[in-house]
């Protein structure tokens, strides 16, 4: 898969990784930044979302694009689209921008608005990436927890840097018989559910 990055991928993810890094250190404000994942939670969930089950593959909280890029690798290879949600202009704008000149608009479907009403449409989902507003993704677990197809996976991202705001939705996980989870020390902990 990660062959299959052509130049004009390797140059945007390059460029989304400076001005992330950029924006950390000079004081931009929260939901200004980009707040993406680093490259190897990238690797990380391209090869989970290219070996689960047939099914959708959504993301919840696009930004610019950055983590919907790794994604587009497993897409590419199951031969569907990355279904990606993200609520505000700004990064909608950088989102598009980042499939055009990634040249990977075919596999990725954008759905602009609020995820929190968006979700509850799709249905059969194989992989699901959390990564929106952490005191949102105990609600996105209540919404997701019954769409997952049998050996469905959900990564929700800062499972170690945000463990407290994220622990309601954990220990929801947790307690929820259908699912078996973990939480993996890659990037910035990653808490992995797998649908029996
Ligand atoms: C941590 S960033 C996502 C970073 C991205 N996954 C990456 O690694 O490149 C969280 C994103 O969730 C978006 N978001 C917050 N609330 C949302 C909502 N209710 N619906 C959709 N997106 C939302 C934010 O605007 C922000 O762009």
């Amino acid at each position: 898969m990660f062959t299959e990055i052509t130049n004009a991928m390797a140059e945007r993810m390059a460029f989304l990784e400076a001005l992330d890094k950029k924006d950390r250190d000079d004081g931009t404000t929260r939901m200004e930044r980009l707040r993406q994942i680093p490259p190897e939670t990238g690797k990380f969930l391209s090869i989970l979302a290219a070996n689960c089950p047939p099914g959708q593959l959504v993301e919840i909280g696009t930004s610019a694009g950055y983590s919907t890029m790794w994604l587009s690798l497993a897409a590419r290879e199951r031969g569907v689209k990355v279904k990606t949600f993200e609520l505000l202009e700004p990064k909608i704008r950088m989102a598009k921008e980042t499939f055009d000149k990634a040249g990977i608009k075919d596999f990725i479907e954008l759905i602009e608005g609020d995820a929190l009403v968006n979700i509850r449409q799709t249905e059969n989902v194989a992989f699901c990436f959390l990564d929106c507003e952490k005191e949102m993704y105990l609600d996105c677990w209540e919404i997701m927890a019954d769409k997952f197809v049998k050996g469905g996976i959900l990564v929700a991202d800062n499972a170690i840097n945000h463990f407290e705001t994220i622990k309601p939705m954990i220990g929801k996980a947790q307690k929820d018989e259908r699912f078996d989870s973990v939480v993996v020390p890659i990037g910035k902990g990653e808490f992995i559910c797998r649908r029996k």
